[in-house]
């Protein structure tokens, strides 16, 4: 393992299963720590990624398999041009919610695309902008289904996907986790938040050095 990464640190997992959550709360903690930290999430941050999120998202839209997998790595190359590897370089630190991983579990597992494309796709859109760590909150997908009905708004095009979709997600993380054990790690979503950021943190705080 590379002693000394770049602090990007990405928070990933299926719908509900807490990033949003997890990443405030190691954003915040970070700049408590006197960090400069650049807070984003994929699909968005910039304003072709974020009308590209909108396009995925909008459940009135059509989009093929293959124009999804296409939609997120242009999206996220716009991610990573202007707003990632800028900070990076600046020396700050970038928390993401979603990355890559979101793109192997969704569209490789989940739809089923085949995962030698999805990675080639991914080194060109992202170069060499690789994150740190990647820490994935697994979550059983009855508890996803239970947390995204006490959200209330209504539900966007992949959250409408059936159990059965995220099972196959849900598989997908847990085996890019198994097969890449140095670059991720899985945390059980289903422990209360500050708990599950202790650990987070405490991950984060070795990769820094
Ligand atoms: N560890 C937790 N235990 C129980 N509930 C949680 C936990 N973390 C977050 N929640 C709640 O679950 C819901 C989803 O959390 P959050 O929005 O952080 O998940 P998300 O993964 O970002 O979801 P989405 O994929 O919809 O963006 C929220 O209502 C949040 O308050
Ligand atoms: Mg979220």
């Amino acid at each position: 393992m590379n002693p000394n990464p770049r602090p990007f640190f990405v928070i990933d997992g299926i719908d509900g299963a807490g990033k949003s959550t997890q990443v405030a709360l190691l954003a915040e903690a970070l700049e408590r720590e006197g960090r400069s930290v650049v807070r984003v999430r994929d699909p968005g941050g910039t304003e072709l990624s974020d009308r590209i999120r909108a396009v995925l998202l909008s459940p009135s839209t059509p989009v093929s398999p293959v124009a999804e997998l296409c939609l997120y790595a242009a999206a996220r190359a716009q991610l990573v041009n202007d707003i990632i590897r800028p900070a990076l370089e600046a020396g700050k630190a970038v928390v993401s919610d979603r990355f890559t991983w979101s793109t192997f579990a969704y569209q490789g597992w989940g739809r089923g695309l085949p995962k030698e494309a999805i990675a080639e796709l991914e080194a060109i859109a992202c170069g060499d902008v690789r994150p740190a760590h990647v820490f994935v909150l697994d979550l059983d997908v009855s508890v996803r289904s239970a947390r995204l009905n006490q959200k209330g708004n209504a539900l966007d095009r992949l959250e409408q996907e059936s159990d059965a979709f995220f099972q196959r997600v849900r598989d997908g993380f847990l085996s890019m986790a198994q097969t890449h054990p140095a670059s991720g790690t899985v945390l059980d979503a289903s422990l209360p938040p500050d708990e599950i950021h202790k650990v987070i943190l405490s991950e984060v705080r070795k990769l820094l050095g």
